[in-house]
């Protein structure tokens, strides 16, 4: 599967039953992001991290949705530990499904597996994949971890604020970007557009081609 590329639809059952995952998603973007197994280490203090990021995937309309190669009971049975790790009161609602992937079919289907990593049985595990699909279900950002790194979910957060940005403001975002900071026209602008699009005006930063393609602009959207 590559960017742009529709993200297929899949029935799957979960910790909060079976899910189709269009209509779960609604009109909401959908961040996948999966794990190689329950009850381990770094598996557990990135659920975590999601439960506690819970509102900020919220206000850019994200749903999460994990899934990790177990069964929807043990996925259940997990929770409270994730939840004492991440300090969330026992009583909170786990704020996403986690998906039950024990016979491997969506790990297949969407090319997940860590050739490098596998269980004491000898079977294959997920890696940590990172899937980001938009409301008209196309798949927008997709990153690949293995499975002994545990994801930086502030930096995937970082990566939806530029895409969403983009979608917006026809704008790109620099290296190390984050939002507030100056972006970069895109290069399919032309410079004709420049003054209606980017009413808080463009700068070209001069380079010793004479080519004019570094061209910066204020952070459009309001803060
Ligand atoms: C973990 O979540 O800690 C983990 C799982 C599989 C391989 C390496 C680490």
């Amino acid at each position: 599967m590559n960017i742009g590329d529709i993200f297929p639809n899949f029935v799957a059952n979960t910790t909060v039953g079976e899910i189709d995952f269009y209509n779960w998603l609604g009109n909401s973007w959908g961040i996948l992001f999966s794990h190689p197994a329950d009850f381990t280490p770094v598996c557990t203090t990135e659920l975590a991290r999601v439960v506690q990021l819970y509102p900020e995937f919220q206000k850019r309309n994200i749903k999460p949705i994990a899934l990790s190669i177990d069964s929807a009971e043990s996925h259940l049975k997990w929770i409270p530990d994730i939840k004492a790790y991440g300090n969330i009161d026992e009583n909170t609602e786990f704020p996403y499904p986690i998906i039950d992937d024990q016979n491997r079919s969506l790990a297949v289907k969407f090319n997940m597996l860590d050739q490098d990593e596998v269980n004491s049985s000898g079977i294959v595990l997920t890696c940590r994949a990172v899937f980001v699909i938009d409301p008209n279900r196309k798949l927008r950002l997709s990153i690949l971890y293995p499975a002994s790194s545990g994801r930086n979910f502030d930096e995937i957060l970082r990566v939806i604020d530029s895409v969403q940005l983009t979608d917006s403001h026809k704008v790109a975002t620099p290296v190390d970007w984050k939002v507030g900071d100056e972006c970069m026209v895109l290069p399919t602008i032309k410079n004709e557009e420049c003054s209606s699009l980017f009413p808080k005006g463009v700068n070209t930063f001069e380079v010793p081609s004479g080519k004019c393609y570094l061209r910066k602009t204020p952070y459009p959207a309001s803060e």
